[in-house]
């Protein structure tokens, strides 16, 4: 059976600053959720990491159909409502459009969609992440893919020997899709070329080699690249098909055992590590530490099983205590070097009308002239 499963996120007003959406606010878009159940869409899922919310949805209309951006839109706009009502802080804070225009994305929302042929026993894991950027999976979507260390599979499975192929999308060329794809193995240092640059080159999807299907969609908006000024982070969401043709869920995991360092951390502007968290986590220091959750599912004629909860395990706490020292390591710094994002993806304009006020302040000093020793 063909089923379409598309995850939405987005940050519609939250508790305390930028913390955690209040419940009410999921009862509300569960309200109309469980109404289009069996109508729009096969069956739905809601939960949520920091401040934004995800809707998981299924159904047989394929990606881009109009009727389920905009279920996905109005819902947002209802949460946004509740959120007003109770006062929270930067309500419908990534709706930037006006009234629904067909597709949902560009208007806000994060949006990774994969339709599939559904196998038997279909695992699929989502990733939600918060204060940072969809840039900050590309690592582990290299490593969960392509690195025999995450992914013994690799090595040991016929059914990966083939390897996958990367696209991978230029988000700074706003004006077309600028998308390359790329094979691995054999075009690995192109790919690490490419996506070490977190801010411009982000991967988009991944298909097998094997059979040419769909492995992963990460979201790939960039918020201030499409409102041209601050108006939050870009926190991503990502769908990764597990087992079999694909990496098994643990291997998918094993990257995120880094907690490496990327953009988002306090105003979007500074690095952080990247802290595995239970679902429905909020934050706890600095507007942060960047934050991501996991959990796996299964999918049957696009029913949804119970979704798990892939970072609850003690295990995690290990990671989640490494996180946290690297997160105090690099506050160390504050504003110094590396702490903070380059200039030109700062999310607020205080430093660059500073730079620019500034400039006038400098003045034009001779050159020392180079003097000889005299005999
Ligand atoms: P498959 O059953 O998909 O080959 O995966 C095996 C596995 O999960 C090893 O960890
Ligand atoms: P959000 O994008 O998650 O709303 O975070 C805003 C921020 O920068 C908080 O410091
Ligand atoms: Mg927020
Ligand atoms: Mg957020």
């Amino acid at each position: 059976m063909k089923i379409t499963i598309t995850a939405i996120k987005a940050d519609t007003g939250s508790l305390g600053g930028h913390v955690v959406p209040d419940p009410k606010m999921k009862e509300a878009i569960s309200k109309l959720m469980e109404a289009e159940k069996g109508v729009t869409i096969i069956d739905y899922h809601i939960q949520s990491v920091g401040d934004d919310i995800a809707i998981i949805m299924s159904h047989t209309h394929g990606e881009d159909c109009e009727q389920i951006h905009e279920l996905g839109w109005k819902a947002f706009l209802k949460s946004t409502e509740i959120a007003k009502t109770l006062g929270l802080y930067g309500a419908g804070q990534d709706l930037l459009a006006d009234s629904f225009s067909g597709n949902i994305r560009g208007m806000g929302p994060a949006i990774a969609e994969m339709e599939i042929e559904e196998r038997p026993g279909e695992t699929v894991v989502l990733f939600q992440a918060d204060k940072t950027e969809p840039g900050a999976y590309n690592l582990p979507l290299y490593l969960m893919f392509n690195d025999p260390m995450h992914n013994p599979g690799l090595m040991l499975s016929p059914k990966m020997k083939d390897g996958f192929t990367f696209e991978i999308i230029d988000v700074e060329e706003t004006e077309v899709n600028s998308i390359v794809s790329l094979n691995a193995p054999e075009e690995i240092y192109d790919i690490a070329a490419l996506i070490r640059n977190n801010h411009k080159f982000i991967v988009e999807k991944v298909f097998s080699r094997t059979t040419g299907e769909i492995a992963a969609v990460n979201c790939t908006t960039r918020l201030n690249l499409i409102a041209g000024k601050y108006v939050g982070k870009d926190d991503p969401i990502m769908l990764v098909r597990a087992q079999g043709i694909f990496p098994a869920t643990g291997e998918i995991l094993s990257p995120f055992t880094l907690a490496h360092y990327v953009s988002g951390f306090m105003r979007g502007s500074h690095h952080g590590p990247l802290k595995p968290v239970k679902v429905n986590g909020g934050l706890s220091f600095f507007d942060g530490p960047p934050i991501v959750s996991a959990c796996a599912f299964n999918v049957k004629n696009g029913k949804f099983t119970t979704f798990i909860d892939c970072f609850a395990d003690q295990f995690w706490d290990t990671i989640r205590n490494k996180a946290n020292q690297k997160a105090l390591y690099i506050r160390e710094q504050g504003f110094s070097g590396p702490a903070m994002l380059e200039d030109k993806e700062l999310e607020y304009g205080g430093i660059t009308d500073k730079l620019d006020r500034l400039k006038g302040r400098f003045e034009a000093r001779a050159k020392a002239l180079n003097k000889k020793i005299k005999n």
